[in-house]
């Protein structure tokens, strides 16, 4: 099959090898809902520290979600959570090469404002600001400020979305937008400055489900994937792909991970017990509320709470550097990921530990 070429963002993925970034801890505790764990606070400062390590160990993005209210627990998991775009204007002037990726939703903002918010971050990074773009999923954030519409479902909020991304780009490109739509009018809209990169910022999407894919196939340069096991990320990797060379685009796939390194495999294990004993099931249910499920509804497992309930959110690899170097290549290897994104327990020591003794061994294997 004739595979489209990719638009290059200055990313090793662009000709090829990995993209390898930082899920920035920018909400009190992490991805991990337990009292045990080492103390993420969210604050500015940890997340600077986080950053300026991520670019000085040779990350490639660094990445902060938005988010605007929290699970509740003894932890109070999430209560805290800074401003994506204002967090990462700030990082954007404070470091030099790395990537600066921020969350917009498309419920929440105009895009004429989102469209000059990134044109200035990618001016204040000289050429580096991508962006995440995601509808709004969760009721709670948004039904606390009356931003939660009711007759706009889960479907709806990616046409939304579509009509939004279309603005923001057109806002990018053009001197003037005239587009009507079901949820966005703009007429005559102007946005200058127009982003320093050409064509354009990279832009990313997380949609899991069937809308939220094809979301990414019509309109973003890549997507966040999740899977059960191995072979269910592969094929969601290999589907999103293939569904996009038909749609005459190029998708990136990448995949979020925890990495828990120690020094040796027991020592991980024991690193994850520890956080295990920990476990704040009353923010695991604040989570699942949030999500729009009912009580009556949380004990009927899906794959994904099945993992939360674990008290870690995400895909993780736990062990020596040596264990978890192998895991990471079979992964982007079985599942043709084009990266991945990183989360740590403690950011500044994971950040070390991986660039001295992990992040070599995958360029070497996969370039950079
Ligand atoms: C890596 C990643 C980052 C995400 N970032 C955010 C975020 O910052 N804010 C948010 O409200 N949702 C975020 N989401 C949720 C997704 O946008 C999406 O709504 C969710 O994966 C469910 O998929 P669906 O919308 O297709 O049902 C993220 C998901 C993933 C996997």
């Amino acid at each position: 099959m004739n595979i489209p070429q990719p638009t290059r963002f200055g990313l090793p993925s662009d000709t090829g090898a990995k993209d390898f970034g930082l899920f920035l801890p920018v909400a009190n505790g992490g991805w991990i809902l337990s009292s045990t764990t080492p103390v993420i606070d969210g604050s500015y400062e940890y997340n600077r520290r986080a950053a300026l390590l991520a670019e000085a160990i040779g990350l490639d993005f660094v990445m902060s979600m938005a988010k605007f209210r929290g699970y509740g627990g003894r932890t109070d998991h999430w209560r805290t959570s800074l401003d994506s775009t204002v967090l990462m204007s700030a990082l954007a002037a404070q470091t030099s090469r790395v990537k600066i990726w921020t969350t917009f939703h498309t419920l929440l903002q105009n895009p004429a404002v989102a469209a000059k918010m990134i044109a200035t971050l990618d001016q204040v990074s000289h050429g580096r600001a991508g962006l995440n773009v995601v509808p709004g999923a969760f009721k709670g954030e948004f039904a606390q400020m009356g931003a939660w519409p009711d007759n706009v479902n889960h479907d709806d909020r990616y046409e939304l979305a579509s009509e939004w991304l279309r603005a923001v780009k057109s806002l990018w490109t053009q001197p003037s937008t005239t587009q009507r739509g079901r949820y966005f009018n703009l007429e005559d809209c102007h946005s200058d400055p127009k982003p320093v990169q050409s064509p354009r910022p990279f832009i990313v999407a997380a949609g899991m489900s069937e809308r939220g894919m094809r979301f990414a196939i019509e309109e973003t340069d890549a997507i966040f994937i999740g899977g059960r096991d191995d072979d269910e990320l592969r094929a969601t990797s290999l589907r999103a792909k293939e569904m996009a060379h038909e749609a005459g685009r190029r998708l990136r796939t990448y995949a979020m991970l925890i990495l828990v390194i120690e020094d040796s495999d027991a020592e991980a294990e024991a690193t994850i017990a520890r956080f295990r004993d920990g476990f704040d099931e009353e923010a695991f249910y604040g989570m699942m509320r949030s999500y729009g499920m009912i009580d009556a509804e949380i004990g009927r497992e899906n794959a994904f709470t099945a993992r939360a309930r674990t008290g870690i959110t995400a895909p993780h690899a736990a062990g020596s550097p040596e264990t978890i170097t192998r895991r990471m290549t079979e992964l982007i290897e079985h599942c043709d990921l084009d990266g991945m994104m990183l989360i740590f327990p403690d950011y500044l020591d994971g950040l070390a530990r991986f660039g001295a003794t992990i992040l070599p061994a995958l360029h070497a294997r996969f370039g950079q």
